[in-house]
């Protein structure tokens, strides 16, 4: 086989066979095959696409170019939920002793990551001595025993995806949905998995800016997972605003106790919800997504869920009063508000820009080594469609540095005040 063959045959919109992707995936993971012809592969497939039985070969090819998590040695239906990113999105912390409450194995495996905020990893981490260096016989142990765990990145895995998702971030080959639905897919199914649920978000935040693109996407992502034998639902989220109102890693920690504690905010709530009842129906512990979903509001109002964060705080080293104390959190030194400068509703706060002026405060890593201070982050006072009075708080700063003069330009320039406005759509579509 020749690598210029298979690209000419993509480049005039033919069908590759498993085994020639499969020479193009090996032979690029062992430096076999040259950059310059894994671009013009990559530029072929954005203008011809794959068919889904294409996008399921090169997930798997994928999968199999580096080391796969094996959880056989949990009990029950491993659920995994993936987002494909947004600002704010304390979703995990919630779901994972949520799901878990119901006695649904919860096996996580966390990465830091780049971004607003830590991952949630970070975020955990923001709690007194919690740890997630886990070995693997603890990780399963701690699974089978108290259905949760979140375990550190381990291994190598999919190397041929980090390979080409590099390639692909210089050669104008990203937004290309059979590449960035194997690129997800592969990382979920390396990680081991029987089912997975998806949040792709839309907006001004997300990664696909138009409902359209995000509903394209996740149709190909739950068509590849369920191809290759993984239950796969989707659902397609807003995230023209940030979720919820704390950005930042013991904010939204503090936020995520209050949701499990049934008094978060209504956004987050509804989310997880979405999110859970899927996770839920396909680990087989409802008959229908709306039973799942009342299992879950019970959990909440019964204090299971709560009681499940506590117990995996405590199991992996943390301090469990935070619930009750969460003034025991790390704390920023100043809290400043960015007042409303007119009578209105908020029309709009553009969910990337208030990302970045987290990030600028220091809740996130600009870089892979760079530092993240816990405690800082911004609390949104009003969501879009509430009205506000000139002189009330929009937003406040929590800061370790007194001079936030950039920052608050920055979430001044990006919550619009208008006479009408009401609230975004939340959950677009649920792909199942
Ligand atoms: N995120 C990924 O992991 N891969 C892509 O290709 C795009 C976004
Ligand atoms: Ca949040």
């Amino acid at each position: 086989m020749r690598m210029v063959d298979l690209i000419q045959k993509k480049r005039d919109g033919h069908e590759l066979s498993t085994e020639e992707i499969c020479f193009v995936v090996d032979g690029y993971t062992k430096d076999q095959i040259p950059d310059y012809q894994v671009s013009a592969f990559a530029m072929a497939v954005f203008f011809q696409d794959m068919t889904e039985r294409e996008r399921a070969d090169l997930t798997m090819a994928m999968v199999h170019s580096g080391d796969t998590i094996d959880l056989s040695a949990i009990e029950g239906v491993k659920v995994d939920k993936h987002s494909t990113g947004g600002v704010g999105d304390t979703t995990t912390l919630v779901l994972a002793p949520l799901v878990a409450s119901l006695d649904i194995p919860v096996a996580k495996m966390s990465g830091r990551g780049l971004g607003h905020t830590g991952g949630t990893t970070d975020k955990l981490e923001a709690i007194p001595g919690f740890h997630v260096e886990l070995t693997s016989e603890d990780f399963v142990g701690l699974v089978n025993k108290n259905k949760l765990a979140v375990v550190g990145q381990s291994g190598n895995l999919t190397p041929a995806d980090k390979k080409l998702y590099a390639l692909r971030d210089v050669t104008a080959t990203v937004e290309s949905i059979p590449l960035i639905a194997s690129s997800i897919m592969s990382k979920k199914i390396a990680a081991g998995s029987d089912a997975i649920v998806l949040d792709v978000k839309t907006g001004a935040g997300a990664f696909m800016k138009t409902v359209e693109d995000a509903e394209e996407l996740a149709r190909a992502m739950v068509g590849i997972g369920n191809r290759v034998g993984r239950k796969t639902m989707a659902v397609i989220s807003d995230m023209s605003q940030p979720l919820g109102f704390a950005i930042g890693n013991a904010l939204e920690v503090k936020e995520a106790i209050e949701t499990l504690q049934g008094k978060g905010p209504k956004d987050l709530e509804e989310l997880c919800l979405a999110l859970g009842r899927q996770m839920v129906y396909l680990a087989g512990k409802a008959e229908s997504l709306d039973e799942a979903e009342e299992l879950l509001k019970e959990a909440i109002r019964s204090g299971k869920a709560l009681e499940k964060f506590k117990v995996f705080v405590a199991s992996q080293g943390g301090d469990p009063s935070i619930v009750d104390h969460p003034e025991k959190l790390p704390q920023a030194a100043y809290q400043i508000e960015v007042n409303a400068d007119a009578d209105g509703f908020v029309a709009s706060i553009t969910a990337d820009e208030i990302g970045r002026a987290a990030m600028l405060l220091g809740a996130g890593r600009a870089t892979k080594d760079s530092l993240i201070d816990l405690a800082v982050g911004i609390m949104l006072n009003r969501k879009v469609g509430d009205a506000v009075q000139a002189g009330e708080p929009l937003a406040t700063i929590h800061s370790n540095s007194e001079d936030v003069a950039d920052v608050v330009e920055l979430i001044r320039a990006n919550i619009q005040i208008r006479d009408h406005a009401e609230a975004p759509v939340l959950v677009y579509a649920e792909i199942t």
